[in-house]
């Protein structure tokens, strides 16, 4: 499961992070990302339309790629792989949380912010995680200085990136993807301006083409 993980954050370069209203409204979200080059979708379990959302992406628009993330426990990975959450992020990951993990039947990318959580998962035999908050947490300059240390772990940082900083996060060898939700601004999503987001959704896609080019 981690070699697809890391498949998964390759295919996705920016993994948008989706906080949906409802689940109308989160396909009409995934379709607009996916118009924009951003296949990836990470619903968070953080509002109660999520998981009917990650259903209804999952039946109505089959070139996204939707997974479930702000998933704290075990109760919330089963709900999320019945949803038919395809993948699953967290934003830290305790022992119970990685117990739970390592027996997940999708690709997961646990959450960490030092390199002990680090250690700690990569110990339990997972090879990639996310860094939350990246930016808070050290940024650019921490995931650097993990490249020496923990070169066996590929990263996908997220919190606090933009289009003014995500190249300087794409071009380190030790990131797979990068995360965020700069391409979902609440006002977007209140007007329903759905081309908005795949404008910044191609924006996204165009910085990751340039640094992987
Ligand atoms: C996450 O859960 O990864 C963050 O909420 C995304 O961070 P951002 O909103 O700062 O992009």
């Amino acid at each position: 499961r981690q070699a697809e993980a890391r498949e998964l954050m390759r295919r996705a370069g920016v993994l948008p992070v989706v906080t949906v209203a409802s689940a109308g409204q989160g396909v009409a979200i995934a379709r607009a990302l996916v118009a924009g080059g951003l296949p990836g979708v990470e619903v968070t379990l953080r509002s109660p339309a999520a998981l009917d959302a990650i259903a209804a992406i999952r039946e109505q628009v089959p070139d996204a790629e939707v997974g479930a993330g702000t998933v704290l426990g075990a109760a919330q990975l089963r709900q999320a792989l019945d949803a038919g959450a395809g993948f699953i992020v967290s934003p830290g990951t305790p022992a119970d949380v990685a117990e739970a993990f390592a027996e997940a039947p999708v690709p997961v990318i646990p959450g960490a912010a030092t390199p002990t959580e680090l250690i700690a998962l990569y110990n339990r035999g997972f090879r990639v995680a996310k860094l939350f908050p990246a930016s808070s947490v050290g940024g650019v300059g921490l995931l650097k200085s993990l490249q020496g240390p923990l070169p066996g772990i590929r990263i996908c940082p997220t919190g606090g990136i933009g289009p003014a900083n995500a190249a300087d996060y794409l071009a380190l060898s030790n990131v797979g993807c990068i995360g965020g939700s700069w391409m979902l601004k609440p006002e977007w999503l209140d007007a329903g301006d759905f081309a908005a987001v795949t404008a910044a959704a191609r924006e996204a896609r165009a910085i990751v083409d340039r640094v992987r080019a």
